[in-house]
């Protein structure tokens, strides 16, 4: 997926400096405490065990489906329904109305997020996992690996750029595309892998790993708001919405410190002196609200100073269609915690 501040193209730098760093990863534990789309703990998933943690709930979902299990659900209810593949059934639903169609459908409200149709199956899909988990025929391992499929499909339906910060005010080609759910390629690491969804701050302190990866929001962009539509359909709790997006309401506690220039210093703060790992690895960029100086002076503060480590990667700004500047360097810092267990 597509998302802001994604680590795809980074993958093999932090690969690099994390090897280099960490030898024996044997039992090594791998915590990614900001994993948005889940691709950095996936990748690290076959040298440690993993834990996830990300304060939205559909990257939450995603890491559920995606990184943490080890093999495909059993399915064993919906088996002994007659339904061998879930994905086959659902992908063949034909559509009923619901909170999605209701909302950013160009039918209902001009909010041109999908086509009718598209919302219409989305909605269907959403209200059949409900059903299914309810009844019992499914079990929560299983309602989220099927909600992740949901989740991971919607973006290339979406007529939007990007991000759900605005929808296209013309169709583009991809809406038209029906929404197709697929099976994830799983990893089988044979560890037991963990997920959690939370704000780090809340969390950090109760988890101990031996490697910790931080890649928090760099700007002022909340990513409430920017994918706003896939924490409706993984909620699907009928919020309250507002505006010509028609985001739903985020409270306060939900928004991110990371975003606001007043609060990120001191939320990076707590969070790195929190963190109970020895190793500690932290993405940033050189657009950020933080700069360089900054972060290098509170690693310092957490950390053994002569084993501090920094690399700066040129690297091209997430696109939308309003470039303002080209390039933006990527920055990737290492230290050595001080006081982990
Ligand atoms: C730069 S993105 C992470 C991208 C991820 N590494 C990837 O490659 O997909 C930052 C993530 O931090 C999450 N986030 C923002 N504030 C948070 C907080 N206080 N605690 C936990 N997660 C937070 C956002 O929801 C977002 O998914």
């Amino acid at each position: 997926m597509r998302y802001i501040g994604g680590k795809t193209k980074l993958l093999s730098e932090i690969e690099n400096m994390i090897l280099k760093k960490v030898n024996n990863h044997g039992n090594k534990i791998f915590l990614d405490l900001f994993s948005g789309t889940g691709v950095v703990a996936y990748h690290f998933k076959k040298y440690f065990k993993v834990i996830t943690n990300d304060s939205l709930y559909f990257s939450y979902i995603l890491a559920k489906g995606y990184v943490t299990p080890n093999n495909v659900p059993k399915f064993t209810g919906l088996i002994k329904l007659g339904i061998h593949d879930p994905l086959d059934y659902l992908n063949n639903l034909s559509g009923q109305m619901g909170f999605i169609e209701s909302n950013y459908a160009s039918d209902s409200n001009g909010r041109m997020y999908l086509t009718p149709k598209n919302a219409r199956k989305i909605d269907d899909i959403r209200l059949t996992l409900d059903l299914w988990l309810n009844k019992k025929h499914i079990n929560h391992e299983e309602f989220e690996y099927l909600l992740a499929t949901l989740i991971e499909a919607v973006p290339f339906v979406s007529n939007i750029t990007g991000t759900y910060g605005a929808y296209l005010k013309h169709w583009d080609k991809r809406a038209f595309k029906d929404l197709v759910l697929k099976h994830p390629i799983l990893y089988n690491n044979n560890k037991i892998n963990e997920s959690f969804n939370s704000k780090a701050e809340n969390i950090t302190h109760s988890i101990r790993a031996d490697i910790c990866y931080i890649d928090p929001p760099y700007n002022g962009r909340q990513y409430t708001s920017n994918y706003h539509l896939l924490e409706t359909i993984a909620k699907y709790d009928n919020p309250v919405i507002k505006g010509v997006t028609g985001i739903r309401r985020f409270d306060d506690n939900e928004t991110s410190d990371f975003c606001k220039k007043s609060k990120v210093y001191n939320a990076f703060k707590k969070v790195l002196v929190q963190v109970n790992c020895k190793h500690l690895f932290l993405s940033y960029n050189s657009d950020g609200l933080l700069n360089k100086e900054q972060i290098q002076e509170i690693l310092l503060s957490v950390g053994i100073p002569e084993t501090y480590d920094f690399m700066e990667i040129e690297y091209r700004r997430y696109k939308s269609k309003i470039v303002l500047k080209p390039k933006v360097n990527e920055y990737l810092f290492y230290i050595e915690k001080q006081n982990h267990e």
